[in-house]
């Protein structure tokens, strides 16, 4: 199936932008240095979904949030990636579907959803595009 290409150079720390990717949502998010304090200062171990920021992001791009926009728990598209939305009660997304709480590296800490909102397959072609797929 087709890739997507995203430049993401106009992203702003704190900022998200909402795409599409094979039919379906996909957020780009670059996080700011206190977003990622937040990430990074969560025991792994004590998340649903075992993974730190850094297994969710690429090298040398720690800032840069690349995940699906579905819900985990039936598919919802979540809240978050807009100006004014709700980014729930972690700071990341949120789900008003059945109240699935994101955190800012985008995995499930409260609410039904069993696991963290996917990141797809990419990889940066450039400093400021990413090829989704
Ligand atoms: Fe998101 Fe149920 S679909 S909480």
């Amino acid at each position: 199936e087709s890739s997507t290409d995203v430049d993401v150079s106009l992203i702003e720390p704190g900022q998200s932008i909402k795409e599409i990717f094979r039919k379906q949502p996909l957020f780009v998010r670059r996080l700011t240095p206190a977003e990622i304090a937040e990430a990074n200062a969560v025991p792994t171990g004590s998340l649903r979904d075992a993974q730190s920021l850094a297994d969710r992001t690429k090298e040398g791009h720690g800032d840069l949030l690349v995940t699906m926009g579905v819900c985990t728990h039936l598919g919802c598209v979540p809240l978050g990636a807009a100006e004014g939305e709700n980014k729930g009660e972690y700071g990341g997304y949120f789900c008003p579907c059945h109240g699935s709480h994101y955190d800012t590296a985008g995995r499930i800490r409260k609410g039904p959803a069993p696991t963290n909102l996917v990141v797809p397959d990419y990889e940066f072609t450039s400093d400021t595009v990413i090829r989704v797929g």
